[in-house]
């Protein structure tokens, strides 16, 4: 059974098969159109989404598929106190696949352990966010005809932006790319992320956006995740760190591409929205194109076997608030050693400590 909880269960073959799939499906949607008759999506939403849920729900409609699901927990059984693990157990008898949502982060790999069916990572906490990424390749391979040597500026929230964590393992993959991480200390990348990505990428980190505006090929912006922050004066303070507007933009190359998973508040002014530079709406159609490229990749592959268990060793407590295991008491703690040596949580990646 293949699920994808983290954008490196996709190998580089996948993700170039389904950038052509999606391309495909761009080009003749006709062709697609009952690719998936008789099959039903579950859209397992448990935190707010538009894009997501629905670029989800309108892939599964246009492969002629059908689409079952829930918006937000209180409409669930989850409010009941229903565990995840259960909750997935219990949709495998109604569904063929799901896209689920948490605010918890390894909800969506509890799911896929437990499911019987494949499970797609919708977005967990400020974990991981594999099919923002999906959405993001297409744009970047779209613009600029390839996905090696290219400098990206990604900026803003960089703890917390689970886009950030998937795109940055994602193009880390392809040669020659390298990164200029631009934020503010407080809210720098975690290591858990340079960790994995190891020495295959270079990278720069910043907290002045202006100095390599020059240098770059794309320019990923973010919004700092007020939703995130335990200390509302903490956000109040950091969340106008980065505001792009036009005139930030003389100095930025001509085919350089500007992209936003969105949604944005107020980091991106809407008078660059008519720069033609300007990608982040073409980004959310690219979005439903490789979504659906992902379900049929996924439904092809189901073999009715499930999702294999990640070994961890136990030992240690996650002490991390916004881990699954801090609400679903009947999660063993389990960490696992990274390539630096450092045990972290196998559900949310923080550091055992
Ligand atoms: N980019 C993204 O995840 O948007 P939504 O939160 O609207 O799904």
């Amino acid at each position: 059974m293949k699920s994808v909880i983290d954008i490196l269960d996709l190998s580089v073959e996948e993700l170039d098969d389904m950038i052509k799939t999606a391309i495909d499906i761009s080009a003749h949607p006709d062709r697609y159109a009952d690719r998936c008759r008789g099959k039903k999506l579950a859209t397992l939403f448990f935190e707010p989404s538009t894009r997501t849920r629905l670029s989800f729900e309108a892939a599964m409609y246009e492969l002629g598929g059908n689409v079952i699901g829930f918006s937000e927990a209180n409409s669930s059984s989850a409010s009941k106190g229903e565990s995840v693990a259960d909750t997935a157990k219990i949709v495998s008898c109604y569904a063929d696949i799901i896209a689920m949502r948490h605010p918890k982060e390894g909800a969506p790999y509890v799911a896929a352990i437990n499911a019987s069916i494949p499970v797609i990572n919708a977005g967990d906490g400020g974990h991981h966010h594999p099919t923002q990424t999906l959405a993001d390749l297409l744009t970047v391979y779209r613009e600029r005809g390839r996905l090696n040597d290219l400098t990206i500026g990604i900026v803003g929230d960089l703890k917390y932006g689970r886009t950030v964590h998937s795109l940055i393992n994602a193009m880390a993959r392809y040669n020659g790319n390298k990164f200029v991480l631009v934020s503010p200390p407080e809210l720098k990348l975690p290591d858990y992320v340079k960790n994995d990505v190891g020495d295959k990428a270079e990278f720069i980190e910043t907290s002045d956006l202006m100095e390599y505006m020059d240098k770059f090929d794309i320019l990923y912006m973010t919004r700092i995740q007020r939703e995130r922050f335990a200390d509302r004066d903490e956000y109040n303070r950091l969340k106008d760190s980065y505001i792009l507007t036009p005139d930030k933009l003389t100095t930025a190359k001509k085919d350089m591409r500007i992209l936003h998973p969105l949604p944005r508040v107020n980091e991106i002014s809407v008078k660059v929205d008519d720069d033609d530079r300007a990608c982040y709406f073409k980004q959310a159609l690219n979005g439903k194109l490789m979504r659906m490229a992902l379900i049929l990749h996924l439904l092809e592959l189901n073999d009715g076997k499930k999702f294999p268990a990640i070994k961890g060793e136990s030992g240690y407590v996650c002490k991390n608030p916004t881990c699954i295991t801090s609400t679903e008491q009947e999660l063993e703690n389990a960490f696992k050693k990274g390539k630096d040596g450092v045990y972290r949580c196998i559900y949310c990646d923080k550091r055992a400590d």
